[in-house]
């Protein structure tokens, strides 16, 4: 079964005047400043900025970050309507046109996006001053107009007829380029987090996966080997056996490789990817479990953050490991109290059948580790209590410090809100069983320190190791915020491209005076 992706609008450069510009709606920033309220935007001249300034003042414009207001343009301005977005209190330099954090930049073009849904021709003016600043408009635009269509017979303006024009000169076009294929790796991930369990199962997710390999940077770039269920088995996987055994559809291990020529550091990561996790035997609450359709976000992160680094030509060898089962309770389904054997040998006592992810991952990791990376991450929608710790817009990151901190440092580039969490030698006590090696689950308190401790387990003694549980930011039950649209986020997707580039960087510093160049090494 095909998985078709989202298409996104057209960016474009909008060159000279933009009030000029032929366009339906012109999008300018308003902000305050000791309570005043000031307009940011880009190529529109100090009378246009003033008319917009008084404009705005006219119609009480809080200039709070997120406030959008549409008005009829003044005269000066060729486009018929003008949206003024919100970014908050300006502060630093008294220049209007000071360069904004690329993540309010982000966030601001997602609003405005993201508000005028069935605008064919959007241009941006937002004050943005670099490369990076560019990316970042073009990056929250793209994001702000995602829509997950697929299975709508109807949908309005679709976004392929759409145009997104972004004030600028020709020196910002390879940030756009850029932009986009950032964007358009967020958004793979988003389509295959929001395709229904019916369309996306660990077969159709793996057919996806090695159909889009073969398309990425010119087609031989990666390498896509599936595991089927019957080498699973032979080869010991018992833990993504037994999750998925209660499903008619068997389970999968995705290896999906990129290691280009003259690569100096590896990378592995793994992803959770459960394509519906019903709970099994220990069934879950009706309540709310049509969201478990997003329990494969960290399968779906890991794999499209490899296909954008290796469109990206990124000289870092990248292994993506997709740990995909259904978890279905049925006849044949793992119970509370059965055994399993973990690839490697490690046996668990299977307490709770909805605890499965860390049986998936435990399989994928320990394989994952046998080609020695220099840094293996784990991405999971792994518990409901990394939610309860950190809500739905801050993902946890545990593990190693090493790999934690290069995590974290590259989260605070891309703007995604990631926290460390500890893993206290506590939490791994309840772990204990008289069974089997250990359980897999522990006693109640901090359970999301209590899943990192499990999965510690199965990581080798000097591995740089980080886990990210992303449970609540994979998926936006809530309307849409700044880039941020409802359902599938694609959180971690940007991060982990960052964490490559970083990597790639590190072992090529000759080069490191190439653009692009991350805020944090310019
Ligand atoms: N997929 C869930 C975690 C989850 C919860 C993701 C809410 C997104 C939103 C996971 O498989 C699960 O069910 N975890 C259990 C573990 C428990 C049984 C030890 C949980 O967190 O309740
Ligand atoms: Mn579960
Ligand atoms: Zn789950």
């Amino acid at each position: 079964m095909s998985h078709p992706e989202t298409v996104l609008p057209a960016l474009q450069l909008m060159l000279g005047d933009a009030a000029a510009a032929d366009v339906d709606v012109l999008v300018a920033a308003v902000g305050t400043r000791e309570g005043r309220i000031e307009v940011s935007a880009l190529a529109l001249s100090d009378a246009v900025t003033r008319e917009l300034v008084e404009a705005a003042e006219a119609i009480g414009h809080p200039g709070t970050q997120g406030a959008s207001l549409r008005i009829p343009s003044p005269a000066s301005i060729t486009a018929p309507s003008v949206l003024l977005v919100g970014l908050g209190e300006f502060t630093g330099d008294a220049d209007v046109r000071s360069p904004l954090s690329d993540e309010s930049l982000r966030r601001a073009a997602g609003s405005a996006v993201r508000s005028l849904e069935s605008v064919a021709r959007v241009g941006l003016a937002l004050p943005m001053t670099d490369l990076p600043g560019a990316e970042a408009v073009g990056l929250g635009a793209l994001l702000g107009a995602y829509r997950y269509t697929a299975h709508l017979s109807e949908c309005g303006t679709t976004d392929a007829e759409r145009v997104i024009s972004l004030a600028g000169d020709h020196a910002v076009q390879p940030a756009l380029d850029r932009a986009r294929l950032l964007a358009r790796a967020v958004a793979a991930a988003r389509d295959l987090v929001n395709a229904p369990p019916s369309h996306l199962f660990p077969s159709s997710f793996a057919d996806a996966v090695a159909e889009r390999a073969k398309t990425v940077a010119g087609g031989d770039a990666v390498v896509v080997d599936v595991i089927g269920e019957d080498e699973l088995r032979e080869r010991g996987f018992g833990g993504l056996i037994g999750v998925g055994s209660g499903s008619d559809r068997g389970p999968r291990l995705v290896k999906v490789s990129y290691a280009p020529t003259g690569a100096g550091h590896h990378l592995s990561l793994v992803g959770k990817g459960i394509t519906f996790d019903s709970g099994g035997i220990s069934i879950k609450p009706a309540a709310n479990m049509e969201k478990m359709k997003s329990d494969m976000a960290g399968a779906a992160a890991v794999v499209q953050a490899l296909f954008a680094i290796a469109e990206l030509s990124l000289p870092v060898r990248v292994t993506a490991w997709l740990a995909l089962a259904e978890n279905m309770p049925s006849g044949s389904a793992v119970r509370p109290s059965d055994v399993l054997s973990i690839y490697g040998g490690k046996t668990v006592e299977v307490i709770n059948t909805d605890a499965e992810g860390r049986l998936v991952l435990a399989d994928a990791l320990v394989a994952a580790q046998e080609e020695e990376p220099d840094l293996l991450i784990d991405v999971a929608t792994l518990t409901g209590a990394q939610v309860a710790a950190l809500g739905y817009r801050t993902s946890g990151v545990m593990g190693v410090s090493t790999a934690t901190s290069a995590v974290l440092r590259a989260a605070e580039v891309t703007g995604e809100p990631m926290w460390a969490m500890p893993i206290p030698e506590e939490v791994f006590a309840g772990y204990e069983s008289k069974t089997a090696d250990l359980k897999n689950t522990g006693k109640p308190g901090g359970g999301m320190l209590g899943a990192a401790a499990f999965l510690r387990a199965f990581i080798g003694e000097d591995v740089a190791w980080a886990h990210l549980d992303i449970a609540g930011p994979a998926y936006n039950s809530e309307p849409g915020y700044g880039y941020i649209t409802p359902g599938g986020t694609g959180v971690s997707v940007r991060t982990l491209v960052e964490v490559a580039q970083r990597m790639a960087f590190e072992a090529r510093e000759s080069e490191s005076g190439e653009w692009p160049l991350s805020r944090s090494q310019i």
